[in-house]
């Protein structure tokens, strides 16, 4: 898999094989994220591996476009990454954090892997669950995709992803003729 087809085929998937991951591959994930650019070079950016998948899944939403839709029991993640600031290095942590986050899902993509960015998280009751002193920034879940997506061209400029009849999820993206302003 070329890094351009990696880009393009990455989608959010949002319905896991309840098959776990092994450890050594999502700590592979982990590993690459060191190598991601980094403000001034600091690498505030540390990671927890959540394996408690069904304690961790309650504090997470899930498809804010797909009205009273959820992953069923199922279908649910059973690991998750967690992405955290470590604020004795620095105090501000985005850009890192996603050009970390970029790199596990391109990653994930050519290992056959499925991941979902989850922004929309109980940030204080993970603190708690780890135990940790670092800030919560986001978690990644991570498994064996049983969902598809596809991008789609983009209508009447509604960025909302949608479900087909054939449960596949449908992602607008902006063309390159309006992202590209010159
Ligand atoms: C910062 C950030 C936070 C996100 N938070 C959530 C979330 O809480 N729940 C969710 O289901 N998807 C979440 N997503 C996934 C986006 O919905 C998804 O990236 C977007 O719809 C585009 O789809 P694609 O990733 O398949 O290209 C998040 C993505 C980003 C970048």
């Amino acid at each position: 898999m070329t890094v351009i087809e990696a880009i393009k085929n990455r989608r959010s998937i949002r319905k896991f094989k309840q098959t776990r991951v092994p450890r050594k591959d999502i700590e592979t994930l982990i590993d690459a994220a060191r190598y991601a650019a980094s403000g001034a070079n600091m690498q505030p950016i540390k990671y927890a591996i959540m394996e408690n998948g069904a304690e961790v899944y309650p504090l997470t939403k899930w498809a804010g476009y797909l009205t009273e839709w959820e992953p069923a029991e199922n279908e649910r993640p059973l690991t998750y990454i967690a992405i955290l600031g470590d604020t004795a290095v620095k105090n501000s942590f985005e850009p890192d954090a996603g050009a970390a986050v970029t790199t596990m899902m391109l990653l994930a993509e050519e290992m056959g892997l499925a991941t979902c960015w989850l922004g929309a998280i109980d940030k204080k009751a993970i603190k708690e669950m780890l135990g940790t002193e670092r800030e919560v920034l986001y978690l990644l879940a991570v498994g064996y995709p049983a969902q598809e997506s596809r991008v789609v061209e983009m209508k009447d400029g509604s960025v909302k992803y949608y479900e087909d009849e054939n449960d596949v999820i449908n992602v607008p993206k902006r063309s390159l003729d309006e992202v590209l302003e010159n």
